[in-house]
């Protein structure tokens, strides 16, 4: 949301209603509650971020501007991404007829690469991206911390080195 913000983009985020200020603080414009499916979440997104791999590229299709709207998610080896992946590869109206309720599908498969870290760093040096905190545990409290990642939480739950 933040590298988005970042971009310049306008942003609507899917969430449970107590996680909704820590959004808006983090750039959010538009909020709607985590019941919201595809059906109900409006129209003309030029992208959709889905983090949790649920959302298919069916359902998703008509909220996205036609031809130019794409739906990234976090599942790269899901059938919606291989289908579009092979329907781009086809003539128009083939695809029309063999994947007729495709849209655009990207994935993200993410790495550790240094540039990408360097940026972040240099990010978080300028004050314009911040790494929000939800818990700091020490060292001996790894089992706490854990219980507190896996609960609903607002940020990162770091373990502090001793
Ligand atoms: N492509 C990759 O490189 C990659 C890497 C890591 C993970 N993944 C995939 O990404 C997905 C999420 O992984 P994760 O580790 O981030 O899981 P996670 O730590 O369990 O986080 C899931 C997040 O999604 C939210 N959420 C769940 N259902 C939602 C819904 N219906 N509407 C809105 N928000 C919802 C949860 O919100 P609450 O806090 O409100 O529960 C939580 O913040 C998994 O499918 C995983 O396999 C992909």
């Amino acid at each position: 949301m933040q590298l988005a913000a970042i971009l310049g983009a306008r942003l609507t985020a899917v969430a449970r209603s107590s996680a909704w200020g820590y959004l808006r603080d983090l750039g959010v414009d538009d909020l709607l509650d985590r019941a919201t499916t595809p059906a109900d979440a409006g129209e003309g997104y030029d992208v959709v971020l889905d983090t949790t791999g649920v959302w298919s590229a069916a359902a998703t299709r008509p909220i996205l501007e036609p031809e130019a709207g794409v739906l990234v998610s976090v599942r790269p080896l899901a059938a919606d991404a291989l289908v579009g992946a092979v329907a781009r590869r086809l003539p128009r109206r083939v695809a029309d007829v063999v994947a007729p309720s495709r849209c655009r599908v990207s994935a993200v498969m993410t790495a550790a690469r240094s540039q990408d870290l360097t940026r972040l760093a240099t990010l978080v040096d300028q004050g314009r991206l911040r790494v929000p905190l939800d818990g700091s545990y020490g060292w001996e409290d790894a089992a706490r911390a854990h219980a507190h990642a896996e609960a609903q939480v607002c940020g990162k739950v770091v373990l502090v080195r001793p």
